[in-house]
């Protein structure tokens, strides 16, 4: 069983990550889930992080993180999460409270003492797990690989920057330069995997309480992502990190140098990806570029139906 902590800031596309952790296809050991300022403010992301778990009936640690990113000030996304960073399904107040502590200290206690290497699994900004990484720099031995969700070759913040690389430049460029291996999965990716009607279609085949759910995610995403930016679906971005980990295989990826833009005029938060080796720089970053799509839905269905008869 693989060790994973997944940092996030929940969020539609976070949910449907969590969900395909916890499910019962899935070898990875959650450790715990650490939650971190992104789509909107931290608090907001802890509690739909709770209500997640608890409709999973998934008891792991959930660990409150940081407030705003390492340098500049907060920006968030209400305009494609809506106001409670999860708008669409309603789920009561959550009963399960979260875990004392600091999400940095959570992520360096349990890297530290894990017997086995653990996997860092961010899809949100980065600025935990650069926190992490400056404060007990010891972590990176131990720590396998961060899959995460961010960046790629062109933006959907500005138009060079992913929105979570954006939120927090400054750390993802600690993390990319960290000599820890990553596997990024950014837009040119998980604008692969958008949720149409059809895939909605099929979700709500699926006749159980966590396939309703990610239904009305999906709902709800799909009619911020077509008034916003006019796409057919909601593309299920940060999915691609959690199906990734369950079949690697779905994804083609290419092994090549990236760092991250922070001080453009125009290029704020860029992840600037070294394709045609241009530059000596060692390559760092497994970087997704494909997917099989057929195969990715089926898999999806897959893990949503093994929810069939409760948890
Ligand atoms: C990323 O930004 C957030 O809106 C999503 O949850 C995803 O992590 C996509 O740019
Ligand atoms: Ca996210």
């Amino acid at each position: 069983m693989r060790n994973v902590i997944l940092d996030c800031d929940p969020g539609h596309d976070d949910a449907i990550s969590i969900i395909i952790a916890a499910s019962n296809v899935s070898d990875l050991n959650i450790l715990g889930i650490t939650t971190v300022a992104g789509n909107v403010e931290v608090e907001k992301n802890t509690i739909n992080t709770l209500k997640i778990c608890e409709l999973l009936e998934l008891d792991v640690p959930v660990v409150q993180g940081a407030r705003r990113p390492l340098v500049k000030a907060s920006e968030i996304a209400p305009e494609i999460h809506g106001e409670t960073g999860m708008d669409g399904p309603v789920l009561a107040d959550p009963k399960m409270q979260v875990t004392e502590g600091h999400a940095v200290d959570f992520i360096i206690d349990q890297v530290m003492n894990s017997s086995e290497p653990v996997t860092l699994v961010p899809t949100g900004p980065l600025t935990n797990i650069a926190m992490a990484l400056i404060k007990e720099p010891r972590i990176i031995e131990n720590i396998d690989e961060i899959v995460l969700m961010g960046g790629g070759t062109f933006g959907n913040w500005t138009p060079a920057a992913e929105f979570n690389i954006f939120v927090d430049a400054e750390a993802a460029k600690v993390v990319y330069d960290s000599s820890v291996p990553v596997t990024m999965f950014g837009l040119d990716v998980t604008h692969q995997v958008i949720a149409t009607k059809d895939i909605i279609e099929r979700t709500a085949k699926i006749d159980n309480k966590i396939a309703v759910f990610v239904k009305e995610l999906l709902i709800f995403f799909g009619e911020t992502y077509k008034n916003h930016f006019g796409f057919n679906g909601g593309p299920i971005h940060d999915a691609c990190t959690t199906m990734y980990l369950l079949k690697p295989e779905l994804f083609q990826t290419e092994y090549l140098n990236v760092t991250v833009e922070t001080k453009g005029e125009y290029s704020y938060g860029m992840t600037v990806i070294d394709t045609l080796s241009v530059t000596g720089r060692e390559p760092n970053t497994n970087v997704a570029l494909g997917v099989n799509t057929d195969e990715f839905w089926t898999l999806f269905e897959e893990i949503l139906k093994s929810f069939d008869g409760g948890q």
